[in-house]
């Protein structure tokens, strides 16, 4: 009984934090559409947008893997999953490409998606980024739908796309060695940026068997002339915290 008055009081509060947080999305969508020129090569401005827009909430413990970032938590709210410096690097690196395609394997909430979609169509103004994931856990698709260039396909994996060349990839999805290896094979290698999310996470490591991490150390071993590979590891607190790395093709 006690559980059931707790829930009916609950719910409504969670509601209210949801809608929240998502109104801080809208408006941070909106910053990142009407920002002058002269601001959107500025990685710092792109972080302090990101860390406006908030990052999803974790409870303690959890929200000591963002360092000092954690002080950017939407609370009890839904956010990016990002350390800001490091999604910022990534973002102000792909934009030098001036992609038109950009498939995100993983969307999870979908936040990272939809800053990624904000930022880079400022451009390129036919920009299109396709995020896909094997669940559909982005309730605030309904609400940025119509705001973005942004196609979320809901029971796909990476092979219903294989051989397809996107600009851009951004492999998030199943961790394991043999996943991240799957996406790299059909779509990652393809692509002429290949960015992994979580190459220098102690957490993955131990939940999913550090397949980004193995995937991305085999990458680094055979790497040719034909391509580069940068690496993203910026924590507030120095800590092995997601990381992400990008495997650039020259020709
Ligand atoms: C770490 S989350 C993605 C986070 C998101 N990219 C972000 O930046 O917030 C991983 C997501 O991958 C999805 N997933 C798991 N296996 C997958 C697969 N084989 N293909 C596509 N998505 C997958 C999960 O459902 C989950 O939502």
């Amino acid at each position: 009984m006690a559980t059931r008055a707790f829930e009916f009081i609950r719910r409504p509060v969670r509601r209210i934090l949801k809608s929240r947080s998502e109104r801080k999305l809208v408006r941070g969508i909106k910053v990142l559409d009407t920002a002058p020129t002269s601001l959107l090569d500025n990685v710092e401005w792109l972080e302090g947008t990101i860390r406006s827009i908030g990052l999803k909430y974790l409870p303690p413990p959890y929200e000591e893997c963002y360092g000092l970032d954690a002080r950017y938590m939407n609370f009890h709210g839904d956010g990016l999953f990002q350390i800001p410096r490091q999604f910022a690097k990534f973002l102000s690196l792909v934009a030098m490409h001036r992609p038109t395609t950009f498939i995100e394997i993983g969307t999870n909430n979908g936040w990272s998606a939809c800053v990624a979609a904000a930022y880079l169509r400022r451009f390129n103004p036919d920009f299109e980024l396709t995020t896909i994931d094997i669940v559909d856990h982005f309730s605030a698709w309904p609400r940025v739908a119509r705001l973005l260039p942004l196609k979320f396909v809901v029971g796909k994996t990476s092979d219903d796309y294989a051989g397809k060349a996107f600009d851009t990839c951004f492999i998030d999805g199943d961790h394991s060695l043999a996943w991240v290896d799957r996406d790299f094979r059909n779509v990652g290698q393809h692509a002429r940026v290949c960015a992994f999310h979580d190459i220098n996470d102690s957490l993955t490591d131990i939940n999913d068997g550090a397949g980004s991490r193995t995937h991305w150390n085999a990458l680094k071993a055979s790497l040719s002339d034909s391509s580069t590979l940068t690496e993203i590891l910026d924590h507030t607190q120095s800590r092995s915290v997601m990381g992400i790395g990008i495997f650039t093709r020259r020709d």
